[in-house]
């Protein structure tokens, strides 16, 4: 799976260029699904487009609410308002959203993720350390913290957990150019695998799910990075901005 985040960017006439870009420039005999992520205002205008062009770019939202239903919420955007606009994936849980609001706790995430599964959206769920844990080798103290959020989805059906997807997104590595190396990036999905199943016990119900890279991959890094050990796709920011870049990139996954 390949990943555009486009966090807070674009236009409708940028959202318009890419899709027509990546429509005509991704390799359709690759079999990863390719995911679109535009700021939710253009979500709708986005879906228009892939359907036009018919093809297997696939929408995912950056946000989404799942408390307070029981109160209102200015502007807030609930799973049903996401699959009823027509976005099938949803980030949640990326370290600038978990920033921006706080210090957000587990069940928050979780009823997130439960909203989200409630209406069939699938997850990409974010984990990551920030520079401090590293230093301090805090790194998996601090990823099962954060997956713990998933071990605690009792009232999810089995079944629906076949749609979580996690992203390994070190904080540190975010935006700043600096990727994480190749060895590190091993360890920490091996890390999390183990964790996910031996932990969270989601081996006993068959249940592996896929865990992408995140944080500064470029054109110049990207098959260094998925051809890691444990690495089953790539959650990219800056560069999915352009559209040939990013085709690129997906092409070369
Ligand atoms: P970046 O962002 O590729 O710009 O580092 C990744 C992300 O935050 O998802």
């Amino acid at each position: 799976m390949i990943v555009a985040n486009w966090k807070m960017n674009g236009t409708r006439q940028s959202v318009t260029e890419w899709i027509d870009s990546v429509s005509g420039n991704i390799d359709i005999d690759n079999i990863n699904p390719c995911i679109f992520c535009p700021p939710a205002c253009y979500l709708e205008h986005a879906r228009k487009l892939i359907e036009k062009h018919n093809n297997r770019i696939k929408l995912g939202s950056q946000i989404i609410n799942g408390t307070n239903y029981d109160k209102p919420l200015t502007g807030g955007i609930s799973a049903k308002m996401l699959k009823d606009v027509g976005a099938e994936y949803v980030i949640i849980g990326h370290s600038e959203q978990r920033d921006f609001l706080g210090k957000i706790n587990n069940n928050f995430l979780t009823e997130d993720v439960e909203k989200a599964l409630s209406e069939n959206l699938k997850i990409i769920f974010c984990v990551g350390e920030d520079f401090q844990s590293k230093e301090n080798s805090e790194t998996y103290l601090c990823l099962g913290e954060q997956l713990d959020a998933l071990g605690q989805l009792h009232s999810t059906h089995e079944n629906k957990l076949r749609s979580i997807t996690v992203a390994y997104e070190p904080i540190w590595a975010i935006g700043s150019g600096l990727n994480a190396e190749k060895d590190y990036i091993e360890e920490t999905h091996e890390f999390i695998k183990k964790y996910i199943n031996d932990h969270l016990g989601w081996s006993q119900l068959d249940i592996y799910p896929a865990v992408l890279y995140g944080g500064s991959v470029n054109l110049d890094n990207c098959e260094e990075i998925i051809s890691s050990t444990d690495v089953d796709g790539l959650l990219i920011g800056g560069a999915s901005l352009n559209s040939e870049t990013f085709s690129k990139i997906y092409n070369l996954s």
